[in-house]
């Protein structure tokens, strides 16, 4: 079956399974592999895109669902790390291994959008992201410097 997926403003046709996640096919078909693969049942948030500006677990949303939609991936948040998020994310040094820091990244993007002022109970109940080296102290700080 061939759909379109409108990522990062342009259109894609793709041949593709309509029960494809969309993770999947961000990375194999388009070769987007910012959004990481973690637990696949959409538990774990590092597949974190948005669609429409809502942060999605791309693991847990197959293709077919987000055809008529706009998919942002992390490749597209800014290209020279000039976003604020990124810039906190940097001059804090949250992440440790890394791995799941693009998905708590679009995760804290899509809460500050929402809320741009943030209380940690706010963060704490947004970002429900996993993270296995523990960076949650780091990744409350950035955001709220983000926030400024
Ligand atoms: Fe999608 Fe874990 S890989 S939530």
């Amino acid at each position: 079956m061939t759909l379109t997926l409108n990522i990062n403003g342009q259109d894609h046709p793709l041949d593709i399974d309509p029960d494809t996640p969309l993770l999947w096919a961000l990375r194999d078909n388009l070769g987007l592999t910012g959004t990481k693969y973690g637990c696949g049942i959409g538990q774990c948030g590092a597949c974190t895109v948005h669609i429409d500006g809502q942060a999605v677990r791309s693991c847990a949303m197959p293709v077919e669902a987000c055809a008529a939609q706009r998919v942002t991936t992390i490749e597209a948040l800014s290209p020279d790390r000039s976003h604020a998020i990124q810039r906190a994310w940097i001059e804090g040094q949250v992440p440790q291994c890394g791995y799941c820091q693009s998905g708590m990244i679009m995760a804290a993007v899509a809460l500050l959008k929402e809320n741009p002022k943030p209380s940690d109970a706010d963060i704490d109940a947004a970002i429900t992201n996993l993270c296995r080296c523990g960076t949650y102290p780091r990744v409350r700080a950035a955001i709220k410097a983000a926030a400024g």
